[in-house]
């Protein structure tokens, strides 16, 4: 119950946002999927901005903090940690405090490469870590359009809501 004693609503919605920059050298990781690239992402993890952002938005739609706090990057056990496994985890953490997915809808902000032959592959992937249908994962690519950070290919982007509802 709220403070109107109201109950509260069974569905919650999250947002995920992360940021990584790149570094020379491929394959590109991006949504647990090996793009051939001749650049990757850089960070603690294995870098992989989409599942990150994944990860968030569906912590926060449960309102369970965010992915720093449940895998800290100051951790050795999470260098070059497998981000899928991560998110497998987040969503067991949503799952205990009793929520299920029903959709997820992402961008990937990449100047290059051509994310569109990969779309169908990550929305697979996502789907697969998480146990639920590719239907339920949207997955989209922009540029920077040239300008800014990600314009200049200086970093990656990933943003993704969540959509989560009670498990009956
Ligand atoms: O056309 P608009 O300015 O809205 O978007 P854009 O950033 O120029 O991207 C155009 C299309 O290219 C997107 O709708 C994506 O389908 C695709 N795209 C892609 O395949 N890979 C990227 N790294 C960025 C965009
Ligand atoms: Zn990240």
């Amino acid at each position: 119950m709220n403070d109107d004693s109201l109950p509260i609503p069974s569905l919650r919605v999250g947002i995920g946002h992360d940021t990584h920059r790149l570094k020379p050298g491929g394959p590109l990781r991006i949504g647990g999927v090996e793009i051939p690239y001749d650049r990757s992402l850089d960070g603690h993890s294995d870098a992989d901005v989409l599942l990150h952002a994944v990860t968030d938005a569906i912590l926060g739609a449960a309102a369970i903090g965010d992915i720093g706090e449940l895998f800290p990057d100051n951790d050795p056990k999470n260098k070059n940690r497998d981000s899928a496994e991560m998110l497998l985890l987040a969503k067991q953490e949503v799952a205990a405090v009793g929520f299920q997915i029903a959709n997820l809808d992402c961008i990937v902000f990449a100047q290059a490469p051509k994310l569109s032959p990969f779309k169908r592959i990550i929305a697979d992937r996502i789907a697969e870590i998480l146990k639920i249908v590719p239907e339920q994962v949207g997955v989209k690519a922009k540029t920077g359009e040239g300008v800014g950070a990600v314009g200049k290919s200086e970093i990656m982007q990933a943003q993704c809501v969540a959509l989560l509802m009670q498990i009956p």
